[in-house]
C-alpha cells in the first residue's frame, strides 16, 4: 500500500487514482494523519500539492515521523516544499504564479546515487509536464541533489544524496503531464517495490470473505436500490456474499423516468436474483408534492417521504423475517445492517483536513435512514472510485448499458419540472426524456456524454398545427461532459442528431411543441436546472 498524505490539493484524489490504475493500492489520509496510528504499514509514501504556501501560518504540515520511517518519499509540488521546509531547504514565492505546461530537462547523470535514472527511468532527457504553483524551492534542502529543471524553476526535480526522498516541483498526476503516469509508476514500482495485485478480481473475492465475516451465519441486510450504478452494484455483491439475507427496496417516487421501476425489478431481480421489493408509493410522493414549487422544498418533501416508506417496508420485511425464523425455531430474523453504496470520493470528502467542503445544493441521500432501527453501515464500495465500480459490476455480470449508466440525481424528475409536480407534467416529461435518450443511444454518442436528461419548462409557447395556433410547454434538453461534475461543458451535437430528436418530440409527445437545447457550461449554470 501506498499512503497519500493530502495538503488539500484539488489534484490529491488523482494521485490515488493513477496508483491505482497501475493495480498498486493507495489510501489517502489527512496530512496531519500521525503515522503511529495508521493501520497499515506502507511501503512509500507521497505528498500532495496544496493551496498553501509552506510559511502561512495556518500551513498544513506534515508528522515528522514520516521521515523516519525508512520508506521512499515522493513529494508532489507543496510536497517538495514540505520536505524542503523539514529538510533546511529554502522556498521563495514565484514572481508570477506558474500555471501551464512546462519542459523539464531531466539530469541523468548515471552513477549509483543519482535519483533521476530511478525516477524517469525509461524517460528520455526531456519529460512535458503540467505546472501549478505559486511558490518554488529556492534553495536545496541539505544533502540533497537536481536531478531536472525547466526554464523557470531550477530546482524542479530534486532527490536525496542518500535516501529514497524525492521532489518534484510539478503535478505528475494530471493527464496533461503525458508521461505523469510512468513517473508515478517509477516512484511506487520500482522504487517502493510495490506488486501490482489491486485488481477487482482480488477485490471481489476479498470484500465477499469480508461481508459473510461481519454479518455472520444468520444477520440480515438491507438496502435501497435506485437503478444507479452504485446501488446495483453493492446489492448484487451483497447478493453474491450472504443470497436472500439480502433485502433490497426500490422505492417508486412517481418522479423515477420511463418505466424504470419495472426495468430495476427486471434486472436485479429476475436476471441477477436479488431478493428485491419494489414498493410503488408515487400516491404518496406526489400528494405531498401537490402546489410545490420550491426546488429545494421539492428535496427535502422526496427526502423525508422516502425514509418513511423505506422504514415502513424494513419493518415489513423484519417481521416477516422474524415469522419465518420462529418457524425453524430461531427467533433471529433482526436486520442489524444498511447497505450504502458510499464511494471513495465520499470517503476522501470527509477525511480532509480541513472539513467537508460546502455544498451548493442538498444532495439528498440515505444519510439520516433508520435512526431509530438502529443499523450499522455496511459500505462495501467505500474503497472504489466509480469507474472502479463499473469495471466491479462488469465482473459480477451487470449489463454494460446499466454499468454506464449517467447519474441521475435522488428527487428524480421532480427538480427537472420547473413548475409544481403533476402526474401529466410527469409523464410528458418522461415520454420526452426516453425519446432524448433513445435518439442518443441510437447514434452511439451515450458512452460520451457523461450525462444526459430532458427539462419540463412549463411557459407556453406558440406554435403552429394545421392552420390553428397552438400553446404548449417547452422541452429543454441537456447534456454535459463532466470528470467530477464540479465542472461540465455542454456537449456538442451533430445537428442531425438534434433534429431527430426535436422532430420526434414535439410530434410523439402530446403538450409539446417546442425543443430548445442548452448551451451553458457549469459553472456559472449546474447541471440541473433546479
Ligand atoms: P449540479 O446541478 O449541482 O449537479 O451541477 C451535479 C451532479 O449532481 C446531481 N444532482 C443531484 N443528485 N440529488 C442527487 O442525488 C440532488 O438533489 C441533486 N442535484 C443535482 C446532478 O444530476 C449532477 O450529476
Amino acid at each position: 500500500t501506498i499512503l497519500i498524505l493530502d495538503f488539500g490539493s484539488q489534484y490529491s484524489h488523482l494521485i490515488t487514482r493513477r496508483c491505482r490504475e497501475l493495480n498498486v493500492y493507495a489510501e489517502l489520509m489527512p496530512c496531519t494523519q500521525k503515522i503511529k496510528d495508521v493501520k497499515f504499514k506502507p511501503k512509500g509514501i507521497i505528498l500532495s500539492g496544496s493551496p498553501y504556501s509552506v510559511y502561512d501560518k495556518d500551513a498544513p504540515h506534515v508528522d515528522p515521523e514520516v521521515f523516519e520511517l525508512g520508506v521512499p518519499i515522493l513529494g508532489i509540488c507543496y510536497g517538495l516544499q514540505e520536505m524542503a521546509w523539514n529538510m533546511k531547504g529554502k522556498v521563495a514565492k514565484c514572481e508570477h504564479r506558474e500555471y501551464g505546461f512546462a519542459e523539464v530537462q531531466i539530469s541523468k547523470i548515471g552513477g549509483e546515487n543519482n535519483g533521476a535514472d530511478a525516477l524517469f527511468e525509461g524517460i528520455g532527457d526531456q519529460l512535458q509536464v503540467w505546472m501549478s504553483h505559486g511558490d518554488q524551492l529556492s534553495e536545496m534542502p541539505e544533502a540533497f541533489h537536481i536531478i531536472g529543471r525547466t526554464a523557470t524553476a531550477p530546482y524542479a526535480a530534486v532527490a536525496h544524496n542518500s535516501k529514497p526522498f524525492y521532489g518534484i516541483q510539478f503535478h505528475p498526476e494530471v493527464t496533461h503531464s503525458k508521461r505523469g503516469k510512468e513517473v508515478i509508476g517509477n516512484f511506487v514500482i520500482g522504487i517502493c517495490g510495490c506488486k501490482q495485485h489491486w485488481t477487482m478480481e482480488e477485490f471481489i473475492g476479498k470484500e465477499i470473505a469480508r461481508i459473510r465475516e461481519i454479518c455472520g451465519p444468520r444477520g440480515r441486510v438491507i438496502g435501497a436500490v435506485s437503478g444507479g450504478v452504485d446501488s446495483s452494484v453493492a446489492a448484487k455483491l451483497m447478493h453474491e456474499a450472504i443470497g436472500d439475507r439480502f433485502h433490497a427496496i426500490m422505492v417508486d417516487n412517481g418522479v423515477l423516468r420511463l418505466d424504470e421501476a419495472k426495468q430495476v425489478h427486471e434486472m436485479l431481480n429476475t436476471h441477477l436474483g436479488v431478493n428485491l421489493t419494489v414498493v410503488d408509493a408515487s400516491d404518496l410522493f406526489l400528494s405531498r408534492l401537490d402546489g410545490v414549487e420550491d426546488p429545494e422544498q421539492k428535496r427535502k418533501i422526496i427526502g423525508n417521504t422516502f425514509i418513511n416508506v423505506f422504514e415502513a417496508e424494513a419493518e415489513k420485511i423484519e417481521a416477516a423475517a422474524v415469522a419465518e425464523d420462529s418457524k425453524v425455531g430461531e427467533a433471529k430474523g433482526k436486520i442489524e445492517w444498511l447497505l450504502q453504496g458510499t464511494l471513495y470520493p465520499d470517503v476522501i470528502e470527509s477525511i480532509s483536513f480541513k472539513g467537508p467542503s460546502a455544498t451548493i445544493k442538498t444532495h439528498h441521500n440515505v444519510g439520516g435512514l433508520l435512526k431509530d432501527m438502529k443499523l450499522k453501515l455496511i459500505e462495501p464500495l467505500r474503497e472504489l472510485f466509480k469507474d472502479e465500480v463499473r469495471a466491479l459490476g462488469r465482473l459480477l455480470s451487470i449489463p454494460n448499458h446499466l454499468v454506464q449508466r449517467h447519474p441521475f440525481p435522488g428527487p428524480g424528475l421532480a427538480i427537472r419540472i420547473l413548475g409544481p409536480v403533476t402526474r401529466d407534467q410527469v409523464k410528458i416529461l418522461q415520454q420526452a426524456d426516453s425519446i432524448y435518450i433513445e435518439e442518443i443511444r441510437k447514434a452511439n454518442l451515450y458512452d460520451q456524454i457523461s450525462q444526459a436528461f430532458a427539462v419540463l419548462l412549463p411557459v407556453k409557447a406558440v406554435g403552429v398545427m394545421g392552420d390553428a395556433r397552438t400553446y404548449e410547454q417547452v422541452i429543454a434538453l441537456r447534456a454535459v461532459q463532466s470528470e467530477d461534475f464540479m465542472t461540465a461543458d455542454w456537449f456538442v451535437f451533430p445537428a442531425e442528431v438534434l433534429r431527430r430528436i426535436s422532430s420526434r418530440i414535439t410530434n410523439e409527445v402530446q403538450g409539446i411543441n417546442r425543443v430548445t437545447y442548452d448551451i451553458s457550461s457549469k459553472p456559472p449554470a449546474t447541471v440541473e436546472w433546479l
